[in-house]
């Protein structure tokens, strides 16, 4: 599977860091054993340690923010692999100062609208895609990811060089897997939902799709071709998405085979159907009219049994 190979990496640093702290709490536990040789010993551990734990901040990443890159920016960002949705962040620190990127970082919106420059020339190296502002990104956190890309330029081989696709040739039996697992014909191995329940793609024939995300017709083109939109998969950078795949990520086959169908689609000449405006709107309608009789149901029993004790009191 994808991300397995820093998976092992994460797991292993996570022992490290154990051992570690171990080590640390059993020198204090042994200091007042009698043998003065033994005390040397300890002393000699607590301050190994210590000068390492010393020296960690500066060139050492934490675990939490490994993941958290992994996660979040991943999908659009690799470092040293070449751009995908975003650019390669393999130097990003000489670029721009510090500062400049955790200020990007927590609202690249807000950078850009400023007109700053390289804000505006980045953005139109992107084909005008925006950096979506991600939840959850605090100035600690800005600086801690800005840290990471530095650390991990700084490696010949960063962890997020980015991710092997299988690059052969895509078949129609991937097309006709693809659209199987598009449509829910077959299931996902982790358990996702299949994109038909949201999306519509050109061609499926007799189904229009869901509604809920954009028409995927031309998804292809616009995420920048077979790359991106497989490292898009990984880990959909998408609010509605991304809580509904974690724990239940694609693997690289799958990932394969949407991507065929998905090719296949914005290749085959049918635009994004119209029908779907149609039933966006008569879906909205029918959604709307089901919570009213919903709510309606839940309020008037508590507004009935509010008036009954009002009226029971007085
Ligand atoms: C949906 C894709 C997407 C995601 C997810 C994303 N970015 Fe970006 N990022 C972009 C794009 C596109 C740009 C180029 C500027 C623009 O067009 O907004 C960019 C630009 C940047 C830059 C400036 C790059 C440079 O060359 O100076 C940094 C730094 C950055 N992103 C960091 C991050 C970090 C850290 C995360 C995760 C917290 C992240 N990005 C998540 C798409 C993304
Ligand atoms: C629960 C509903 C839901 C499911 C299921 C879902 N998506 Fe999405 N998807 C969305 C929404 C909504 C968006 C629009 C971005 C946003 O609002 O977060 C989106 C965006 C996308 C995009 C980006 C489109 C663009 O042009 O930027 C792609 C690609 C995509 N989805 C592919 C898929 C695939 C492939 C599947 C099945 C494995 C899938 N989605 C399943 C809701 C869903």
């Amino acid at each position: 599977m994808i991300g397995n190979d820093l998976g092992r990496r994460l797991k292993k640093w996570g022992g490290t860091a154990r051992r570690l702290k171990w080590k640390r709490t059993l020198t204090v536990r042994r200091y007042p054993v009698r043998k003065l040789h033994k005390i040397i010993q300890c002393s000699y551990v607590l301050l190994l340690t210590s000068s390492v734990l010393v020296a960690a901040p500066q060139d050492t990443v934490s675990e939490e923010t490994l993941e958290f890159f992994q996660g979040q920016c991943a999908s659009c960002h690799t470092i040293g692999g070449g751009r995908l949705g975003g650019p390669d962040l393999k130097g990003a620190t000489d670029r721009r100062e510090a500062d400049w990127l955790a200020r990007f970082i927590r609202d690249p919106q807000g950078v850009i609208e400023s007109g700053d420059p390289y804000a505006l020339k980045i953005l139109s190296e992107a084909n005008g895609v925006v950096m979506p502002t991600l939840a959850g990104i605090d100035a600690k956190l800005a600086e801690k990811l800005v840290n990471l890309i530095r650390v991990e330029s700084a490696l010949e081989k960063s962890h997020f060089e980015g991710m092997k696709f299988d690059d052969r040739a895509l078949t129609d039996a991937d097309i006709e897997r693809g659209r199987s697992l598009f449509l829910g014909l077959t299931s996902f191995e982790n358990g996702a939902p299949a994109c038909a329940s949201c999306h519509a793609l050109a061609g499926l024939a007799g189904f229009g799709g869901g509604t809920l995300g954009p028409d995927l017709t031309s998804a292809y083109g616009r995420l920048e071709g077979r790359k991106a939109l497989s490292a898009w998969l990984t880990s959909p950078p998408s609010a509605v998405m991304q809580p509904v795949f974690k724990g239940h990520s694609l693997e690289s086959e799958e990932i394969l085979g949407l991507v065929a169908a998905m090719k296949d689609a914005a290749e085959s000449g049918i635009g994004e159907t119209e029908s779907s405006t149609l039933s966006f709107i008569l879906s909205g309608i029918g959604l709307a009219a089901g919570l009213m009789v919903l709510f309606d149901g839940f309020w008037r029993k508590r507004f009935r049994s509010v008036r009954r004790t009002l009226v029971e009191n007085s």
